[in-house]
């Protein structure tokens, strides 16, 4: 699914979202707080959150958009639950990262700056983690998995939930 598709995805009850409002009390002080632990819970932003958000901590909904958008902390898009990352730079890239990234793609059936439908996995490219000696290197929610091999890292992503 290419980002920007329009997903019915709420991976996170409506309910828990209230909590992580309600908790600030409409402390509009506290927008960029609220937006952190919603989109670390729900893996991204959907409208409907925004809006309460907005209508809870009486901001305007364009100035949350502004905040949502400025950070790259943030999504707008739908995420998946679990976040891989293969380095594509030169060190990896001619220790066989394509082929690594060959066998995600297939495996999920994605390519780089994908969410799958089930929102499970994102899938992205970067150009260099700062550990070529590993290479190829590939990270999912932020283990490092170094000198993977296409079937590894198969195997890596068939133990995620
Ligand atoms: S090129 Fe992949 S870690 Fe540096």
């Amino acid at each position: 699914m290419k980002e920007g598709k329009e997903v019915k995805a709420a991976a996170t009850p409506n309910g828990k979202i209230d909590q992580i409002i309600d908790k600030y009390q409409g402390d509009s002080s506290a927008l960029i707080q609220v937006l952190l632990e919603i989109q670390s819970e729900n893996h991204w932003l959907p409208k409907e959150a925004l809006e309460k958000v907005s209508e809870k901590l009486e901001v305007p909904l364009n100035q949350i958009q502004h905040v949502a958008t400025f950070y790259k902390a943030f999504s707008l898009v739908p995420r998946g639950r679990h976040e891989i990352q293969v380095c594509m730079g030169t060190a990896c890239h001619i220790r066989g990262a394509p082929r690594v990234l060959d066998a995600v793609q297939d495996l999920l059936g994605i390519h780089p700056g994908e969410t799958d439908l089930d929102l499970k996995f994102s899938l992205n490219t970067v150009n260099c983690l700062g550990c070529c000696a590993l290479g190829p290197v590939m990270v999912v929610d932020g283990k490092y998995h170094g000198k993977i091999t296409p079937t590894e890292a198969e195997k890596v992503l068939k133990d995620y939930d």
